[in-house]
């Protein structure tokens, strides 16, 4: 059997996460953008990558959401991305529009469907998401930690002169400047990070993290990361797909768990068909924690500003 994924917004992020998922083979693909015979044109230039690549998915392009009657996920990343000089929160009100009226048409078409959130500044827009779509907290959720997670261990990986499979990393919190890389529970091939790299060094690595958006921004110039954002959307997707309960840094609706309250954040979770299965506890350093409260916080201050602005 098939599935079926929609993906919102046909741009770098959307393209490239669609074309991660068609090249798989288990799903079938709806890409969507405002913009005429855009996704008509990307989705059909991947459907004749397809003898290629070796699948029989099918993908089509569209500019009306009827399509994505029906979907199992749909990854929105709809909205307007950083330029240089911007901030993720820079987006907010622009995309809060966006996601809000991509969401209705959705949630409308695909009562069921796990809604995969893309569109920044992240976690307001899954807070925002999961308001309007009336669907229960399991089935939105968010990608942000995986990506920012795979930046740190990419750093630390090229630190170390070591396969990126051997670190394991966490950062938690919200999609932003105050994000959190956990350094007590980073270790590499079992042993504790903080054993292997200097502590001034270490809090550079930390900083080129939080900072690893804005780096690609300046690099680019004209938009934001896609390639990594996309592997980390389609990771959720199949994880999702697939039931394969990964344990994975998502943006997850918190009601107590980390002290948080009512609020999305970037925490790890397990994925699996039903979307978010358990929100899983890990041991933080009391430093840790006030910096989780604290990058909660600011995400407050986004979804405060977005109630105001309703
Ligand atoms: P992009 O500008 O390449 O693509 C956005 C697409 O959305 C455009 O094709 C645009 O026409 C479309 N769009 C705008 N309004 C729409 C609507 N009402 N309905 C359907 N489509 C609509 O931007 P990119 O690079 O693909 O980024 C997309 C979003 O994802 C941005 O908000 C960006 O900041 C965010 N992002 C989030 C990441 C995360 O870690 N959560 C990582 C990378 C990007
Ligand atoms: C990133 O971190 C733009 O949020 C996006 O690259």
């Amino acid at each position: 059997m098939k599935f079926k994924v929609s993906v919102v917004g046909a741009g770098n992020v959307g393209a490239t996460t669609a074309q991660r998922i068609y090249e798989k083979g288990h799903s079938d693909v709806v890409l969507v953008d405002i913009v005429e015979d855009m996704p008509q044109g990307k989705a059909l230039d991947l459907l004749e990558s397809g003898p290629v690549i070796g699948t029989d998915a099918k993908i089509i392009g569209s500019n009306s959401y009827d399509e994505t009657s029906n979907s199992d996920v749909v990854v929105i990343t709809a909205g307007i991305a950083r330029k240089p000089g911007m901030s993720r929160d820079d987006l907010l009100l622009t995309n809060m529009k966006i996601v809000g009226s991509v969401t209705e048409e959705i949630a409308k078409r695909s009562p069921n469907a796990i809604l995969v959130i893309v569109s920044n500044p992240l976690d307001a827009m899954v807070q925002h998401a999961y308001k309007i779509s009336g669907f229960p907290k399991e089935r939105v959720v968010g990608m942000a930690g995986i990506l920012d997670t795979a930046r740190f261990r990419s750093f630390l990986a090229a630190e170390l002169n070591v396969s990126v499979t051997n670190v394991s990393a966490y950062v938690l919190g919200g999609h932003g400047d105050s994000m959190v890389p956990l350094i007590g529970s980073t270790s590499v091939g079992g042993v504790p990070v903080s054993s292997l790299i200097k502590p001034h060094r270490l809090e550079e690595i930390v900083q080129r993290t939080r900072d690893g958006g804005a780096e690609i921004v300046s690099l680019l110039k004209t938009g934001s990361a896609y390639y990594a954002p996309s592997a980390a959307s389609a990771q959720m997707v199949e994880s999702i797909l697939l039931d394969k309960k990964e344990i994975l840094p998502c943006a997850a609706y918190l009601e107590g768990e980390y002290g948080i309250n009512n609020l999305y954040a970037g925490v790890p979770i397990k994925l699996g068909s039903s979307g978010v299965e358990e929100i899983i506890q890990v041991d933080l350093t009391e430093e840790e924690s006030i910096a989780l409260k604290n990058s909660a916080d600011s995400v407050q201050e986004l979804i405060e500003i977005m109630e105001k602005n309703a």
